[in-house]
C-alpha cells in the first residue's frame, strides 16, 4: 500500500473524510446497509451464483470494504443459500475502516483476509496472491463514486483485471444520469457552493459514475455486461463477465 504522502490528493482526502466518520462514530462494526439495499444485493448474487454450481469454495473479494458489512452480508447469503464455502477478502483505503472491519470478526472462527490497499493498485488484489488466476466475484460498492471521474473507469478495468475466468465483476453505485443521481447532483451543488446543507458534507466527495457509458463501453469490447436497477432502491449494479482474456 502507498504511503499516505505518495497517495493523490483526491484519495488523501477520501482518507481523511471517512477516518474522521468512523472517528467520529458513524461506521461501526454493527454498520449495516438498508433492507431495501440488502434485498436488491442479495437479488443481484443469486443471479451470479448459478454460474458456480457444483464448485465447493468460490473466492469473492470486496474493494473499498469500509466495515465490512458487505463481506459479512455476502459470506452469509452465498454460505447459506448455497453451501458453497466462500474465502473472503477485502481491502479499503482507510486504515480506520480496516481496523472496523477487523473488529467486525473479532472472536469469529472464521476470519477474512483484510487489508489497506488501493482499488487502482495491482499490488491491493496481489497482495493476497488468489489462486485459479483472479477472485470469482470481483464486487465494489459505493466506491467507483469516491474516485475523480477520469480515474473511474481506470478503476472499473482495473476490477475488471482482477476476476478469474467465469466469475464475474459487481460494481454498485449510483448513476450519474439516474433521475436520483441528477437530483442529488443538485443537491450537492447547493451544499457545496451555497453550503447550504442539504446532504452531509461528506457527500460532495462522491460523483457518481454513468453507468450505462460503461456498459456501452465494455459491449464495444464484446465485454458481458448489464446496469440493472431496482424498483425499491435507487442504487444500480454494474455486473460485468470475466472478458475471454482473463486467465
Ligand atoms: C461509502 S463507503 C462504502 C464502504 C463499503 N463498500 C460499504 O458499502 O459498506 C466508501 C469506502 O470507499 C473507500 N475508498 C475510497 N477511495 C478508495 C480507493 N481508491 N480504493 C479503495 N477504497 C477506497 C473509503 O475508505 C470508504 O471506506
Amino acid at each position: 500500500m502507498a504511503a499516505s504522502g505518495s497517495l493523490q490528493a483526491s484519495h488523501q482526502v477520501q482518507r481523511a473524510e471517512f477516518g474522521r466518520l468512523v472517528n467520529a462514530g458513524e461506521f461501526t462494526p454493527a454498520f449495516s446497509h438498508s433492507d431495501a439495499n440488502q434485498r436488491f444485493v442479495a437479488a443481484c448474487i443469486d443471479e451470479v451464483l448459478p454460474r458456480f454450481a457444483g464448485r465447493d469454495r468460490i473466492s469473492v473479494i470486496d474493494c473499498g470494504c469500509g466495515t465490512g458489512a458487505w463481506m459479512e452480508f455476502l459470506a452469509d447469503r452465498i454460505g447459506d443459500g448455497t453451501g458453497i464455502a466462500v474465502d473472503l477478502f477485502g481491502f479499503d483505503l482507510t486504515p480506520e475502516m480496516v481496523a472496523v472491519a477487523h473488529q467486525r470478526w473479532q472472536g469469529r472462527e472464521r476470519q477474512p483476509h483484510l487489508a489497506e490497499g488501493n482499488i487502482l493498485d495491482e499490488h491491493s488484489y496481489a497482495q493476497f496472491r488468489p489462486t485459479g488466476g483472479g477472485f470469482d466475484i470481483v464486487f465494489a460498492y459505493d466506491v467507483v463514486q469516491q474516485l475523480p471521474r477520469r480515474q473511474q473507469w481506470t478503476a472499473v478495468e482495473t476490477l475488471l483485471r482482477h476476476v478469474a475466468p467465469g466469475g464475474v465483476m459487481m460494481v454498485f453505485d449510483h448513476d450519474c444520469w439516474s433521475r436520483y443521481g441528477i437530483k442529488m447532483a443538485l443537491k450537492k451543488a447547493v451544499t457545496w457552493y451555497l453550503r447550504i446543507p442539504l446532504v452531509p458534507r461528506y457527500y460532495c466527495n462522491a460523483r457518481y459514475p454513468p453507468l450505462n457509458v460503461f456498459v456501452a463501453k465494455m459491449k464495444r469490447q464484446s465485454v458481458g455486461a448489464q446496469r440493472q436497477a431496482a424498483n425499491s432502491t435507487p442504487k444500480c449494479a454494474f455486473i460485468v463477465d470475466a472478458p475471454l482474456g482473463n486467465g
